[in-house]
């Protein structure tokens, strides 16, 4: 993918982005580019932060109906800084290293998990180590199929911190996140769709139409409605069957509590009343 020159953050203005993150608007779409593209995007603690007031942001923007989140030039992110990150925190006081690894987590999955707008992780080249949180914690994920992924910290001399154990074992098969973990071996797009870490690897040229497609697809549903089951289906991953079944009818009576659309009632009527809704056939919303 070619770098992107210029950024919608415009010099002087209040929004949050413009040196570490570049963020364009299309069509209801906030691409967000990782950008430290000479650095592969490897994530400096000043980029996570531009990051979690970026997300911040683009969270309550009406520009934003879902968000991409990319990387500029030829890498998604070769992981964290490991300078900046890391040698760089070494040695320094305690509470400031924690302060920067608090920072990370922030963007890379408490926002990011439990995001209010869709969101969507487009790889559109190298992914490694730190980088896979970010990437997980995203709804869906769409990769290039040439991109390639490495769970690379035991070349490192580190294990796979910053809850990157953690959301692999959430996407994939035990097996597989082991063989990875241990082994540091490099895999490609199609090799991440095959595994559940991404939905789909697609042709490098077709990688931003294809996102853009599934975006405008999430962009035509309830909001509301989207967001409670996203958020939902994330939380009950660690419920107990009782737990989930409570919980999940608790949700589904808040959304038609706070559903402006009131897309339950209009879906019955359209259905039962006026018969001119067909689930997979047409949109409700559509359709008026
Ligand atoms: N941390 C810090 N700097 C990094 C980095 C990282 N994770 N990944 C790349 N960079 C820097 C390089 O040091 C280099 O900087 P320089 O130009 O000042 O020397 C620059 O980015 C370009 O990297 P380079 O290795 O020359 O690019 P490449 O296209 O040949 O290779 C990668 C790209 C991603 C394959 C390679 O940089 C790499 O293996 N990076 C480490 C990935 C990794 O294991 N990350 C997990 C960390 S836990």
């Amino acid at each position: 993918m070619s770098e992107i020159k210029a950024s919608a953050g415009k010099s002087g203005s209040a929004e949050p982005w413009g040196n570490n993150v570049l963020v364009e608007f299309e069509d209801g779409i906030a691409w967000v580019y990782l950008n430290r593209p000479d650095k592969r995007n490897a994530m400096s603690p000043a980029l996570c932060s531009e990051m979690v007031s970026v997300l911040d942001a683009l969270e309550t923007d009406s520009r934003c109906g879902v968000l991409v989140l990319t990387g500029n030039g030829e890498a998604f992110s070769a992981g964290m800084d490991l300078k900046e990150y890391f040698r760089e925190t070494d040695g320094g006081q305690h509470v400031d290293k924690m302060r920067v690894y608090r920072t990370a987590s922030q963007f890379h999955w408490r926002i990011l998990m439990q995001y209010y707008k869709p969101t969507i992780a487009m790889v559109n080249g190298w992914c490694f180590g730190g980088a896979f949180t970010p990437l997980i914690s995203c709804d869906l994920a769409i990769a290039a199929e040439d991109a390639v992924f490495g769970v690379s910290e035991i070349n490192w001399g580190i294990i796979p911190g910053g809850n990157v154990t953690k959301s692999l074992f959430s996407v994939m098969g035990r097996r597989d996140a082991l063989y990875y973990i241990m082994t540091g071996q490099t895999f490609t797009g199609a090799k991440a769709a095959q595994m559940g870490i991404v939905n789909e690897a697609v042709p490098r040229d077709r990688l931003r139409s294809r996102t853009k497609e599934i975006a405008l697809v999430l962009l035509e549903k309830n909001p509301t409605v989207l967001r409670q089951a996203k958020v939902a289906a994330k939380y009950i991953e660690e419920m107990s069957w009782d737990l989930a079944n409570d919980y999940l009818t608790a949700k589904n009576e808040q959304a038609i509590l706070i559903d402006p659309e009131r897309g339950r009632e209009k879906g019955l009527q359209g259905f039962l009343d006026d018969k001119r809704y067909r689930p997979g056939l047409e949109n409700y919303r559509k359709d008026g």
